[in-house]
């Protein structure tokens, strides 16, 4: 049941390292006619990520946060989540690894999105492990984060046909085209049925 109704939104925290073409897609969700989500702020590890561009060029409230030293990373962005208000956290391409007593401490469900088909194929270079194998399918999943790296309750995940001639690329373009469109729907469907 949805208890925020009226002019409360679900507070969402967006964390990437890169592109950030899943930021760009929640956000245009957000911003449909009566949604309820607000991207309230996108935290990265990384200055140079181009998702900061788009996020600044829609006035959202960006933060940079050095992983240098992990415990004091940690330690900022729960002090951010805390004076922001977020009711929810989105992993998008951020490729930092959160910790166990963050988990802990941070007290909110986390998302991640993944490019394969978990449990297959945790971790990185997902594509090139599937062509590798000669599936016939792959995909995306969106999870929960938990203490193991891509392996909390899984949300969403939708497959696609792996062709003979793709590539890396090909099959990356395919798979990101989905991510797009299934991160939103999972916020969706978590933000339903915890709030
Ligand atoms: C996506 O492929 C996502 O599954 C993975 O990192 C990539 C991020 O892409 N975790 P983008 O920055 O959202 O474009």
């Amino acid at each position: 049941m949805v208890k925020f109704l009226g002019n409360n939104k679900i507070n969402l925290a967006i964390f990437i390292s890169g592109r950030g073409t899943n930021l760009k897609s929640i956000f245009n969700f957000s911003k449909k006619k009566n949604s309820i989500l607000n991207i309230k702020l996108v935290i990265s590890d990384n200055k140079y990520a181009k998702g900061l561009e788009f996020s600044r060029k829609k006035k959202i409230s960006t933060k940079i946060i050095k992983f240098k030293k992990k415990k004091d990373a940690e330690n900022k962005i729960l002090k951010l989540i805390k004076s922001n208000k977020i009711n929810l956290i989105c992993l998008a391409g951020f490729m930092k690894i959160l910790s166990k007593d963050f988990l802990e401490k941070c007290n909110l469900k986390i998302l991640n999105i993944h490019p394969s088909l978990l449990p297959k194929y945790k971790g990185l270079n997902t594509h090139m492990r599937v062509l590798k194998n000669k599936d016939k399918f792959s995909g995306c999943t969106v999870h929960f984060v938990n203490k193991n790296l891509d392996a909390g309750k899984i949300i969403l995940q939708k497959k696609v046909r792996v062709n003979k001639n793709d590539t890396i690329k090909s099959l990356e373009k395919k798979i990101l085209r989905i991510e797009n469109k299934i991160y939103p729907l999972a916020i969706m469907k978590t933000v339903k049925s915890i709030f």
